[in-house]
């Protein structure tokens, strides 16, 4: 029920704006220089996935000394904050910008759900911190999506119940917590990334407010 619907959550990283190029470029950097397994398809299953997750899918069950992690992601960290110096307002995702605007002004609660610790810097060179009511990133809470307590947590700051939420994501992981939250899912991406939320776009710039508050 459309009237139901008091609050947006957001991921970040591929629905507002696209950081996975960098996060795919840090990556193989480390990758190559410790020479490592890792391509563009490894990549992909790193969508949503918390840094040190991500380096222990990159690693595939090769064990580690815990100090070697923390100086791998802590490296790929740098790398991939390098990148974050060169992004600009430009990097927002279609229109996305002028779709929050409008839903600020219609009086719905924002928020962003970034497993990101990088999620309030990439959120200031794109200059749009102040669009939103909360911020939910990888410092907010300790269990990572696929579990629930990212989005709760930005539901909580909301002062809104789950079920009034809608929650934005381009990652499988991201879909899941959104379901577990039991909140309305919106995927972004391909079916069979995404195909589990209850509503899916193949693109950012195809997402339609108007058919979401209206179905979901
Ligand atoms: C997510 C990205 O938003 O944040 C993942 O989709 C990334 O690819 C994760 O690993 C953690 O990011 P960071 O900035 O804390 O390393
Ligand atoms: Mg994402």
């Amino acid at each position: 029920m459309a009237d139901e619907i008091k609050g947006f959550i957001f991921d970040l990283d591929g629905v507002i704006t696209d950081t996975a190029e960098y996060h795919y470029k840090s990556w193989q950097k480390l990758a190559d220089e410790e020479d490592l397994f890792f391509n563009r398809e490894v990549n992909e299953q790193l969508r949503g996935v918390s840094r040190m997750e991500s380096l222990e899918i990159i690693l595939d069950g090769k064990e580690v000394p815990e100090e070697q992690k923390k100086e791998w992601t802590d490296r790929k960290n740098s790398y991939y904050q390098d990148y974050l110096e060169e992004i600009t307002k430009d990097d927002i995702l279609d229109d996305m910008e002028e779709k929050l605007m409008k839903l600020k002004k219609d009086g719905y609660k924002l928020a962003v759900g970034s497993s990101s610790r990088n999620a309030k810097k990439v959120l200031k060179h794109l200059q749009i911190t102040d669009i939103f009511d909360t911020i939910a990133d990888g410092h907010s809470v300790e269990n990572a999506k696929p579990a629930p307590d990212l989005f709760l947590y930005a539901a909580n700051n909301l002062g809104l119940k789950p079920e009034e939420c809608v929650v934005l994501e381009d990652a499988e992981s991201g879909v899941e917590a959104a379901l577990a939250a039991k909140m309305k899912a919106v995927g972004v991406g391909p079916e069979s990334r995404v195909g589990k939320a209850h509503l899916v776009y193949a693109n950012v710039g195809d997402i339609d407010f108007d058919e979401i508050l209206k179905k979901l």
